[in-house]
């Protein structure tokens, strides 16, 4: 493991289980983080919906009018930026998200 800044990048899954589209759920400590592949970008945010505790990976990806990729939480349909967490209809950042890479056919994530 390298120092990055101040925080550390940890292993969390191999980046074969996370195709194109989709998302995985992983656990790191008390955090659920959901880990989405939108093409040549990943996107890490908080698992559990704001709103009600939602699983946000289960959530569909789309894409804003200004091009940013969302996901919508399949139990009320909140939506969320991935790159911010901010949520699409009050624009406030109600998702806390995470830096993430693939490296070495790993994902990584920073908490
Ligand atoms: S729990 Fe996600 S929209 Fe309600």
């Amino acid at each position: 493991m390298e120092p990055d800044s101040q925080n550390t990048w940890i292993d969390v899954a191999s980046a074969d289980r996370l195709s194109d589209g989709q998302a995985i759920e992983v656990v790191v400590g008390e955090h659920i983080i959901a880990i989405f592949r939108d093409g040549d970008s990943l996107y890490a945010i908080d698992g559990l919906c704001a709103h009600q505790g939602g699983p946000v990976a289960k959530g569909e990806l789309s894409q804003t009018d200004a091009g940013k990729t969302c996901v919508t939480c399949p139990w009320h349909g909140w939506q969320y930026e991935l790159a911010t967490g901010i949520q699409t209809v009050n624009r406030q950042p109600l998702q806390r998200t995470f830096p993430v890479r693939e490296k070495d056919g790993r994902l990584e994530v920073q908490i």
